[in-house]
Formats: structure tokens, sequence, C-alpha cells
């Protein structure tokens, strides 16, 4: 039995050998049915759609729950509650305690959450060097991978082999850090995050400076090209977001300090589409 294919019956999906969605593969869970399968189930290097990206798109705007902040001794209700909230996709923070002063989790709870949902995952990684792990984040299920460009000397190799596993390409960039600096791999790129925060911790006070940003690259970029922000989303400060073109936002505490996640999401969504 081939890798790819092993992989896929160990995580339960069909195998679609062509790259394109298979919409019939499951009928458990509403968000699986509205997103079909994802990147990494794809394993033709060749043939490679990296469908969760196109339907992504297709769902804008999209708010995605950061898992940083969530009850990690419950996981499996937390991730049901978000699943009943109806939310596209989960984002995970990795951090790893030298890019950024703050620890959280690895592949075994990426690998964990694969096999809880079949929800895309949206991985974040604030980790030095993360070259070295994109491969091992495909194989716990990673659908969209995302590294800082503070974390490498030159973002275009990395870019490249995010694509050629199968997942969404991403490319963050802290609040200090200027457009420059990423400007020349933006046609390599799937998704741009702009963080409005630091990288490091939930809970911090959203910097204007992202909005600058964001209006900046929905000019620079083709309409494809995912627009993520990160970090002090909440009522007040999304509309101004999805105004300067974010289309995906990120959202922590605005959803883990509330007691009825649907109803955060709802209004959270519904503020970004007035916009
Ligand atoms: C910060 C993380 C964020 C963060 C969002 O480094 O990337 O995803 O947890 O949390 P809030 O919404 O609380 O800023
Ligand atoms: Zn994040």
């Amino acid at each position: 039995m081939n890798a790819g294919l092993s992989r896929q019956r160990r995580l339960g999906h069909e195998h679609i050998p062509d790259g394109r969605d298979n919409e019939h593969a499951t009928s458990d869970a509403t968000t699986f049915r509205a997103f079909g399968s994802c990147g990494h189930l794809n394993f033709d290097a060749h043939l490679m759609t990296r469908p969760c990206i196109s339907r992504l798109r297709a769902a804008v705007p999209v708010v995605l729950p950061s898992l940083l902040l969530c009850d990690f001794g419950n996981l499996e209700r937390e991730v049901r509650r978000l699943e009943e909230a109806g939310v596209a996709a989960l984002h995970l923070d990795v951090m790893d305690g030298n890019f950024v002063p703050n620890l959280t989790y690895g592949m075994p709870v990426v690998e964990s959450l694969r096999r809880l949902t079949k929800l895309p995952l949206d991985v974040h990684l604030m980790i030095a060097r993360p070259d070295r792990f994109a491969a091992a984040f495909r194989d716990a299920g990673s659908d969209i991978l995302t590294f800082h460009i503070e974390a490498v000397p030159d973002a275009g190799p990395l870019l490249d082999q995010i694509r050629s596993l199968g997942m969404g390409a991403g490319l963050a960039l802290n609040p200090a850090t200027p457009l420059e600096a990423i400007r020349p791999y933006l046609r390599q790129c799937d998704l741009v995050l702009v963080m409005s925060v630091p990288a490091g911790f939930g809970g911090q006070g959203f910097q204007p400076v992202a909005v600058d940003k964001l209006r900046e690259l929905r000019g620079a970029v083709t309409s494809d090209v995912l627009l993520e922000v990160d970090g002090g989303i909440n009522q007040s400060t999304i509309g101004t977001c999805a105004k300067a073109g974010a289309n995906l936002f990120v959202v922590g505490s605005a959803i883990f300090r509330s007691a009825d996640y649907s109803a955060a999401i709802r209004a959270l969504t519904q503020r970004a589409s007035e916009n």
C-alpha cells in the first residue's frame, strides 16, 4: 500500500486520486459536506488543486476560531461546539518558545484534531526554522501551512515546498515588519496572514497598522489570494479589517471568552459581511 493511501485509510478518508473533491465522501458533518476534502488528502503532486483554498475563497468572509484559548482538557467537546456553530475551518497556533516567547503544541495535537474532525486545519507556525517541519505538519493533517517571514532568510523555497506537499501556502508578518519584506513572495502565496498583534499570545490589543497593510495588499495581490488577519479581532475591529480587504478573520478571545460560541461567530461574520 502506498504511503498516501495508507495515510488516508488511517485518517478514515476516501481515496481521491484526481485531486477533485468528493462531495459525497461523508455525511456526518455539515461543514465537511460544504467543504469537501482538502489538500492534504491528495497525494499526486502534479494534480494537486488545494481544494481547501478554493472552498475557503468561495465562503468568505470566514471567521476562524483560534484554539489557543480553548479548553484543552475538553478538546473534543470544543471541536463539536465549533462544528455546531458552523465554522469553516480551525486555526491552530503552533509556538516554540524560541521564535516567540510562548510555547503551545505541535504535531501530536494537530494529528489528534485531524482524527476528531474533518474541518480544514489552518496551521499558523510561530517557530524558528519552519522548513524543518513542513512535511511533518502535512503528515499530521494540516491543510494550510503558514510560517513567518521573520523566521526564514528566504521564504521562496518553503512556500514552494508547502504547495508541492499539497497544502495551501501562507506567509505571515508581524506588525513591526514592513510589507516590503513579503512583496517578492506574493505570487507564491495562497494566503497572506497580517498579524494585528505581535505573534505569541492571545488576548492582546489590536494594532491598526494591520489595516494599512491589508489595504495595500488587497491592491497588490490577485483576488484569489486569501487575506487573513489575526490578533485582537472582535466586534469593534473586524469591520475595519473587512473594509480594508481581509476575508479570513482569526478570533480567539472574542469566541472563547463568550458563553455562546455560535452567537459570537454569527455576530462577527455578520459584521464582516457588512463591509
Ligand atoms: C497570536 C495568535 C492568535 C491569537 C488570537 O499569536 O496567532 O491566533 O490566539 O487570539 P485573540 O483573538 O485573543 O487575539
Ligand atoms: Zn494565529
